[in-house]
């Protein structure tokens, strides 16, 4: 079957400055893929690739067998990084939402009954629909998430992208974020996402594609995350460490001294003592377990 996202041969830059090289990539109807890498990788731009709204330099993209050709990806929804969302425009949750719609009523300058309905079906399916009368800048992290999630899904896309849908939120909030991609992964939507929580990935998300600036590697997380191919992904040591069916993704500390922590000596006061040499103690954030099986 043809891939629903296709990436060929792909380069692009903003103006004379290359930010992707080379990339081939395609996606499947039914996948959920989740790109990483580090800062600066290019994971954004490659998404903005996805939705039509910069072209290649050179290479081609297509997406639902068409080549995009300057036009917006049709049937994609995109729910941005909410860092980048304007929160002192004065909107609610409702009329974001309505923003969503492809189908619009004419020239009413009002929504018909018909719409408002939509909307409220989709927030009650994200179990929003007590805030639709609220501020969006009146929300907690994890409702704005839903709320960008629901002008999405308003429009019934085939493809949902979303650039970072994991950041800013607590780790439980992150974890019902992506229960909830998971459920509408199952209903059929293919879904491509950014991500820097490693952890959350490898236990929620089937597949893996890293990514600086070409396609480093992809596949199930159980092939993906390991030291080689992460450390090459982030240009830096990382440790994985397996045991007993969990995964920790961990970058490797940097050996330091106590005394680098120390202030300068004050003149007239001892030097420090000791400076021991050490290993910073090691924060592990998460642990989560390996998925058994990957969907296909
Ligand atoms: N509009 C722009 N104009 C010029 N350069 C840009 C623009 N947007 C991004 N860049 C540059 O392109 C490179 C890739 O940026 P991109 O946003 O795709 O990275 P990213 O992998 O999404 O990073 P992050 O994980 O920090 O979100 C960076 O060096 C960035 O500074
Ligand atoms: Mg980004």
């Amino acid at each position: 079957m043809e891939p629903l996202v296709e990436l060929r041969n792909v380069s692009f830059g903003y103006g004379s400055t290359p930010v992707l090289q080379d990339v081939s990539l395609h996606l499947h109807r039914g996948q959920f893929a989740a790109l990483v890498g580090p800062s600066g990788a290019g994971k954004t731009s490659l998404l903005k690739l996805v939705l039509g709204t910069v072209q290649p330099g050179q290479g081609n993209v297509k997406v639902g067998g068409e080549p995009l050709q300057g036009r917006p990806a049709p049937r994609v929804g995109y729910v941005p990084q909410l860092e980048t969302v304007d929160w002192n425009f004065p909107v609610t949750v409702e009329q974001v939402v309505l923003m969503g719609r492809v189908r619009c009523d004419g020239w009413l300058p009002w929504h018909s009954k018909a719409a408002r309905n939509e909307v409220r079906a989709v927030l009650e399916q994200l179990e929003i629909d007590h805030l639709a009368d609220r501020h969006i800048r009146n929300l907690s992290g994890g409702q704005q998430q839903r709320v960008f999630l629901a002008r999405a899904l308003i429009a019934q896309p085939d493809l949902l992208v979303l650039d970072e849908p994991t950041s800013g939120v607590d780790m439980r909030t992150a974890e019902n974020v992506l229960h909830l991609l998971a459920d509408l992964n199952r209903q059929g939507i293919t879904i491509l996402m950014t991500t820097h929580d490693l952890n959350s990935a490898a236990a929620h998300v089937p597949w893996i594609i890293c990514v600086n600036r070409t396609v480093i590697a992809e596949g199930a997380p159980e092939d993906i995350f390991t030291e080689s191919i992460l450390s090459r992904t982030y240009q830096g040591e990382m440790m994985v460490i397996r045991h007993d069916g969990m995964m920790i993704v961990q970058q490797k500390p940097h050996p330091h001294t106590h005394h680098d922590l120390l202030p300068d000596p004050v003149p007239g006061h001892p030097a420090p003592r000791t400076t021991v040499r050490s290993q910073p103690p090691m924060e592990v954030s998460i642990v989560t377990e390996v998925p058994h099986a990957v969907a296909g």
